[in-house]
């Protein structure tokens, strides 16, 4: 048996990203018969995922809406439990077998995809739309050399030969870092860092739009994060792939994401520009969230700690759902769903402290 890798070098400069158009023009594949090239990438609207118990719903992701463009980078964050992996298993319906998508529409490239039947969501699955999973030696084969594993669905999704096929597999392998005298390894041979960079090499292997890490880094250490999360980063730009990052670590997002969607108990809190959300959170639960969380500079004995536990999703509260651990709650807040509030900045809100619809400043 080989000894596990060690990471490559953090390489320093990045590529300036690409534009929208430059995007759109290097895809090698055509976009799917029925999109509108002038449509959004992705436009997910009012979208509600249910999970079947004998004794109800788990209302586990409600009225979710939200896009992401050609190139952008969206962080997905929130306590453990309020929605964000069942928000991207929506997407392209990789939910368990209890789970059901009961309203809304998830539109790529202007094509409905929760219209879709399974059969035809084949067609968006990993070609479209990927995801690296956290941890994986879980999602890997650990019978099957990492160069096979990456070329199958090159095989079988895109339809090429098996040398053309094992080719793209050790360009990809090389674009992720991985020495080509590492090409026969399997994956007990690799360490952590290089197992995650051969998931990453999985997920682009259908060249998609959208690439989603649910907890990409999570597994390893603080300096091998750190060295994934610049390769994500890299191929963003030279690729022009456009990113949903699922994490609890707040500091990635800021270093990684464009823009920032905060999730409370399967609903949006607070969306917007991470530059924005960052430094002037408007939603009581953000405000919370970033309070609770240790940066270098934060003395671990003073941060604040959320009192409370969410809502069970068999049968939330009605009105708002954070109203129980509000610090600002009002009587309203108990009956009424707060609706969102959209404030000049691109920042949205909902919670009722901001009950005009369009602000010009932050309340
Ligand atoms: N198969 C299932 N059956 C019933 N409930 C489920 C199922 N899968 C998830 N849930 C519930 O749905 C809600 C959302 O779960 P989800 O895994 O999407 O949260 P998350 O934000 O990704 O959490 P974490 O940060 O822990 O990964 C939770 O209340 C969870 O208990
Ligand atoms: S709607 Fe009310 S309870 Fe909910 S976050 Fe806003 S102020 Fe707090
Ligand atoms: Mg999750």
């Amino acid at each position: 048996m080989s000894e596990p890798m060690g990471e490559p070098a953090i390489e320093p400069a990045l590529t300036p990203p690409l534009t929208p158009g430059q995007i759109r023009g290097r895809r090698q594949w055509p976009l799917p018969k029925q999109a509108d090239p002038a449509a959004p990438l992705l436009q997910v609207r009012n979208l509600q995922t249910y999970f079947k118990l004998g004794s109800g719903w788990v209302k586990a992701v409600d009225d979710v809406s939200f896009g992401l463009t050609d190139g952008e980078a969206l962080g997905l964050v929130g306590e453990s439990g309020c929605g964000k992996t069942t928000t991207a298993l929506s997407l392209v319906r990789l939910l368990p077998t209890n789970g059901r998508i009961r309203g809304g529409s998830v539109e790529l490239f202007g094509i409905d995809l929760v219209a879709k039947s399974d059969l035809a969501l084949q067609r968006y699955r990993w070609r479209e739309i990927s995801i690296i999973f956290q941890g994986a030696m879980n999602a890997l084969n650990p019978v099957i050399q990492v160069r096979r594993q990456i070329a199958e669905p090159i095989r079988y999704r895109l339809g090429q030969s098996e040398a053309a096929s094992q080719k793209r597999a050790e360009e990809l392998l090389d674009l992720v870092g991985i020495p080509s005298r590492r090409l026969g390894a399997y994956p007990h041979e690799l360490s952590g860092g290089m197992r995650q960079r051969a998931m990453i090499a999985m997920a682009l292997a259908c060249d998609p739009a959208i690439v989603i890490g649910d907890e990409p880094t999570t597994a390893l250490d603080a300096m091998v994060q750190a060295q994934i999360l610049q390769l994500l980063e890299q191929l963003r730009r030279e690729l022009g792939l456009s990113l949903i990052l699922i994490t609890h670590d707040l500091s990635v997002v800021a270093e990684t994401c464009d823009r920032v969607l905060v999730m409370y108990a399967g609903r949006v809190a607070e969306e917007g520009p991470v530059a924005r959300v960052f430094t002037e959170p408007r939603h009581p639960y953000t405000r919370k969230l970033l309070g609770a969380f240790p940066n270098i500079r934060s003395d671990r004995r003073t941060l604040e700690t959320i009192p409370g536990e969410p809502p069970n999703l068999l049968n939330p509260p009605p009105g708002c759902r954070f109203a129980p651990r509000c610090p600002q709650v009002m009587p309203v807040c108990t009956e009424v769903v707060p609706p969102e509030a959209v404030f000049a900045d691109g920042v949205r809100v909902a919670c009722h402290l901001y009950e005009t619809p369009v602000h010009e400043t932050p309340a």
